[in-house]
């Protein structure tokens, strides 16, 4: 029998319905544009290589969004759970699978940190530009979780945005550049500055962490063969497995 999951405490109730709003209300343009990004597309090519799975694994997608891992990942296994906080991103990858002929994906619109699984279930679990939006405090406890959910083998990949507040060489570079693109497009570029000072630095919206903060959060969860990637920008991909007993 699984652990119940943990009951998100209020300031997580929150967050959770803020990024069900958020994301609700720009599901179709997010569903129009992903497949259209360059940079998302490495990412998320990269996230199914990491994935490294085979036809017989059942995987699950956290933060699926319309579908952009989900379904590039449903030809290499038996199955994907796609798992999403709004409802709406559910129906779109629904549709869109059903559109490419796509027959071994479900859906299931719950936050991830109300999501559980019995112990040792799962195959291989995904996720790409989704954990970000999770509180710092909830990320951590995501990845124990993933790990107990985890068949001994399996293994846990994580695509995002992976940048700290300038702590290490890599997040000045990204900081850096993100600040000198947007100073050169003038009072435009000025006013999105402040705009992301509140998303990424007062963390209402955006919180991403370094690649090193999530190998740590690997590591203490118990994974080994822990790998970090850079792949675009400040996307990065993070793998680790949990070692066959
Ligand atoms: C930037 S989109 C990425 C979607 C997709 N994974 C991709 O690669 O295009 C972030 C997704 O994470 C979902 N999300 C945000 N917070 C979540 C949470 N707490 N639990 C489940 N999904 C969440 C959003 O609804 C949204 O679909």
């Amino acid at each position: 029998m699984a652990d119940a999951p943990p009951t998100p405490r209020p300031s997580a109730g929150r967050n959770i319905a803020r990024q069900r709003r958020f994301w609700t209300s720009r599901a179709i343009s997010w569903d129009h544009g992903a497949g259209n990004n360059p940079g998302l597309l490495k990412v998320v090519a990269q996230v199914i290589a990491e994935a490294d799975a085979t036809k017989s694994e059942h995987a699950v997608d956290l933060g699926c969004g319309s579908g952009q891992v989900t379904l590039g990942l449903a030809g290499e296994v038996a199955s994907v759970l796609a798992v999403d906080i709004s409802d709406k991103m559910i129906s779109l990858l629904l549709e869109n699978a059903r559109r490419q002929g796509v027959g071994n994906v479900s859906g299931r619109a719950i936050p991830v940190e109300e999501l559980d699984f019995p112990p040792s279930s799962v195959d291989v679990v995904v996720t790409n530009y989704a954990l970000h939006h999770l509180r710092d405090e909830d990320k951590p406890v995501l990845v124990q979780r993933v790990f107990g959910w985890l068949r001994p083998g399996g293994r846990f990949v994580v695509g995002d945005m992976m940048f700290g507040r300038g702590g290490d060489a890599r997040d000045r570079e990204i900081i850096a550049s993100k600040l000198t693109l947007m100073l050169r497009k003038g009072p435009g570029g000025w006013w999105r500055i402040a705009k992301n000072s509140g998303r990424y630095l007062l963390r209402f919206q955006e919180r991403p962490v370094s690649m090193h903060a999530w190998v740590r959060m690997f590591e203490d969860a118990g994974f080994e063969d822990v790998r970090a990637v850079p792949v675009v920008n400040e996307a990065a991909v993070v793998r680790g497995t949990k070692a066959a007993s």
